[in-house]
């Protein structure tokens, strides 16, 4: 029987209609130039970053769970290509890797998702999150018109987008991926490739598009970013600074505002207060009709393992609405969600309104969307970062506070002003839960200096460090053995590196070390030595901080030794440069893997009886502190190393290198409780300079209110 085709499209629509009320979806996202266009309809989005590799699965519910709460719609990710295929064609999605599940994790809490494929994701992560043997792929150049990089590109971009369909993943197919990205900050560095550049950028976006993801695809600070594929902003000040979408039919979209900044060793952590987030946020939607707001970091975490990019912490935008460990970090989180509540109640208006704006000031501006039916919310802007502002609108007058958006309800009420901070502050409350004082819990390794004839590796030059370890370790050994003349009275070690750190020994005497900078790389390193008149074993450990993540050309950088020489007099010097050089890739300790339980046989433990020396492994066991508050190990009295809790790495630390203020960068490093079981937890610890493992401790971490009941609550006092 043939049913009139009338028919059926009243019923199909009927069926449409009830699972959009349902919330069930499965259309195509588009978009046109006010917004995304999901289910056919325009939306505000606020999004988030989290990292599914930077906390662990066990933590993932509650992040995304407490993002919901402060009215965050997207999770945005990065994919970390790195992790995911360590070796050519070999993927791991599994563990802390597992996409799959953070994604349904997302989708389970009726949350949106954001895939940012990169692959070049940069993010502070080691090689910008290209896996290491990339480096060696005959003939390639990265993020350029390069054949053999763009198969690779392809290859795994491919491999993810095929991934997220065969889990129907896509908004398009019923799932909550509402956007995926390409490239990433490409126009940075552009310029260094010519005529290749652009030719790369139509390449990355046409290969994207021929996915067929049924989402639409950005490209972040790519101005030029070919249709039809949308260019985004990354900043602290989009409103200001970004040109808006290249065109008319494109929406706002801010990829990256930065609750924070990234934190270097030797540097301090940035902070950014709730009300200037909120005041760049608000503008960025009266001003330029921005329509997607995703927060970097919403929470940061952990850099565990070597995962960090060069000279970055271990802790990851800690300043972000949520801490490392999952906390609310007030009043940033509690500011934030009001503003998402008071930009949702005139989502519409905003969406399906007419926009005027004009001065109200001369530094204060309005902004209004208006509906036909009357509808209407006014943004009062005040951009005297000093003074506040007594102005007109409507029939009222306002005051608006330095700085300041005042967001107006039916032009008339202000429901949120971004300078007026209404949720209370907190404080992290650190507890000492357990020490490490008596020796005889800790025993020790002192890891093997290696001499020149110990080597199989050997070159009549100074190696390139990266080159040579391939990434397989932090850790390359230059060793060379040399007769000196009896007439080398003071002699003095002199090395040039190109980074990041270098400890030099001679005959197994620790003699010096000396290290780099985020921004300055490269060092020298001048120790007195003491020379017999026999041969001399000269052992220098090079060691690298992660990788580069940033800049055209990576895979042309250089790290480690550069020259090595050994002065005498003024003019009377020998030149080790060009002598024979032999070669470790990494320590003994690490090589045979005694951070794991199966392993600690391999090598003679035994008990601490001096503290402060170099190159030692200390191990020692302890149990997990009762109840679920987040736990981190307080390495104050150790210098530079990495630890592992059970095996796992739980990053490198670095405390000896202090800020300007005389500060270490980072002292708490955490321990993920799922890392743990009820007792018997093996630490170990790897020590390069000198520390002391006796007065780490391990603590237990909670927030407070900093409440203040009689200020909130006069009448109770
Ligand atoms: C990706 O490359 C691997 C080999 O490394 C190959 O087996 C696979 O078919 C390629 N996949 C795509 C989608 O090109
Ligand atoms: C949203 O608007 C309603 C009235 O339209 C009001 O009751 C409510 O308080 C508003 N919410 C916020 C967060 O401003
Ligand atoms: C914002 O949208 C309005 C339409 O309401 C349009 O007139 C205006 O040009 C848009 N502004 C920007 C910066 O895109
Ligand atoms: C409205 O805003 C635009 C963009 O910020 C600005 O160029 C223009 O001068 C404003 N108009 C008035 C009347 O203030
Ligand atoms: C201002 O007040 C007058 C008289 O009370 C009223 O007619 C007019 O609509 C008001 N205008 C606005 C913008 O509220
Ligand atoms: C890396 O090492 C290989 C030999 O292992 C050598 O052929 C190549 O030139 C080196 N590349 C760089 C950039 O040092
Ligand atoms: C230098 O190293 C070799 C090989 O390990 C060793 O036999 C020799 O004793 C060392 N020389 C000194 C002075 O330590
Ligand atoms: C680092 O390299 C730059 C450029 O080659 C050089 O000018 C500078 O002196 C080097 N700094 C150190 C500390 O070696
Ligand atoms: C060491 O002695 C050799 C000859 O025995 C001489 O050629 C060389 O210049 C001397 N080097 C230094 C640094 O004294
Ligand atoms: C040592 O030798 C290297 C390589 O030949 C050279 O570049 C460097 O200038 C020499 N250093 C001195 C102080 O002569
Ligand atoms: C960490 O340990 C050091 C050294 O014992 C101590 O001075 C410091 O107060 C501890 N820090 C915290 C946050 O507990
Ligand atoms: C608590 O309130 C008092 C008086 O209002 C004020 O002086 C103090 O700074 C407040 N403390 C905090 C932690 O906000």
């Amino acid at each position: 029987m043939m049913v009139g085709w009338e028919v059926l499209l009243v019923s199909v629509m009927v069926v449409t209609a009830s699972l959009w009320r349902e919330g069930v979806r499965g259309g195509e996202v588009t978009y046109d130039g006010r917004s995304l266009l999901i289910d056919g309809q325009r939306k505000i989005l606020f999004s988030g970053s989290i990292h599914y590799p930077r906390s662990t699965p066990q933590m993932w519910p509650d992040l995304i769970a407490k993002a919901k709460e402060g009215g965050v719609d997207v999770i945005q990710t990065y994919v970390f290509w790195d992790l995911h295929e360590p070796q050519p064609g070999q993927y791991d999605f599994s563990g802390r890797y597992d996409l799959v599940s953070f994604v349904k994790e997302i989708q389970a809490q009726g949350l949106y998702a954001c895939l940012r494929i990169g692959p070049f994701i940069e993010s502070e992560w080691t090689y910008g999150g290209f896996p290491f043997w990339l480096h060696d792929v005959p003939g390639i150049t990265f993020r350029t018109n390069n054949e053999p990089f763009k198969f690779y590109m392809q290859n795994f971009t491919t491999k993810v987008v095929n991934l997220m369909k065969s889990e129907g993943l896509y908004a398009s197919q019923g799932g909550p991926i509402i956007l995926s990205q390409i490239e990433n900050e490409y126009q940075n560095i552009e310029a260094a490739f010519g005529e290749q550049g652009p030719l790369y950028v139509q390449w990355a976006a046409s290969m994207a598009v021929a996915l067929e993801t049924g989402v639409p695809w950005v490209m972040c600070k790519q101005n030029d970013a070919p249709d039809p594929v949308i260019n985004a902003c990354n900043g602290m000040r989009c409103g200001e600074t970004f040109p808006g979408p290249n065109s008319p039919n494109k929406p706002a979209i801010w990829t990256e505002d930065w609750t924070s900044f990234y934190q270097v060793y030797g540097g301090e952590p940035y902070l950014r207060s709730a009300e200037d987030i909120a005041f760049h946020a608000a503008l960025f939607i009266a001003k330029l009709n921005g329509s997607y707001i995703n927060y970097y970091m919403y929470h940061g975490g952990t850099n565990f393992g070597r995962t960090a990019a060069a000279y970055f912490i271990t802790s990851y935008y800690d300043q972000a609405p949520l801490d490392e460990y999952g906390f609310l970090r007030e009043p940033k989180w509690g500011h934030l969600k009001e503003l998402h509540g008071a930009i949702k109640n005139s989502s519409s208006i905003l969406l399906e309104g007419v926009k005027s704006n004009f001065s109200v000031g001369q530094y204060q501006e309005a902004y209004v969307f208006q509906e036909e039916t009357g509808g209407c919310v006014a943004f009062l802007v005040n951009s005297d970062s000093k003074d506040s502002a007594n102005i007109q609108f409507g029939n009222r007058s306002f005051e608006l506070l330095p700085k300041s958006i005042s967001i107006l309800q039916d032009c008339e009420n202000v429901i949120f002003n971004t300078a007026k901070v209404t949720s209370e502050s907190n404080t992290r409350v650190i507890t000492s839960s357990q020490t490490f004082e008596c020796a005889d819990k800790w025993e020790e390794f002192l890891d093997v200096t290696p001499s020149y004839l110990d080597t199989l590796l050997r070159a009549d030059t100074l190696l390139e460090h990266m080159n040579t370890t391939k990434d397989e370790s932090d850790y390359l050994w230059y060793t060379c053995s040399f007769q000196p003349n009896s007439t080398c009275a003071e002699p003095v070690l002199h090395i040039e590196s190109l980074g990041h750190v270098a400890h030099a020994f001679v005959n197994n005497g620790y003699v010096g070390a000396a290290h780099g900078s985020h921004d300055v790389k490269n060092f020298t390193m001048e120790t007195k030595i003491v020379l017999g008149n026999q041969m001399t074993n000269i052992s220098l450990l090079s060691v690298m901080v992660g990788l580069p993540d940033s800049g055209a050309f990576l895979e042309r950088r250089y790290a480690g030794l550069a020259e090595v020489e050994i002065r005498c007099t003024q003019d009377e010097s020998y030149n080790l440069t060009h002598y024979s050089w032999g070669y470790q890739v990494g320590l003994l300790g690490q090589e045979l893997e005694i951070y794991n339980e199966q392993n600690l046989g391999n090598v003679e433990w035994s008990r601490v009886t001096m503290v402060n020396q170099p190159l030692t492994w200390y191990k020692t066991y302890f149990d997990a502190p009762e109840g679920s508050e987040p736990l981190a190990l307080n390495l104050t009295t150790m210098a530079k190393g990495e630890a592992w809790v059970n095996g796992q790495s739980i990053g490198r630390y670095w405390v000896s290198f202090h800020t300007a203020k005389g500060n270490p960068s980072q002292t708490l490093y955490h321990v993920p409780r799922s890392f743990l079981k009820a007792s018997g937890n093996l630490l170990v610890l790897l020590e390069e300079v000198g520390g002391d493992p006796l007065h780490v401790s391990l603590c237990t971490l909670s927030v407070c209110t900093l409440n203040n009941a009689s200020s909130h609550f006069p009448f109770l006092s």
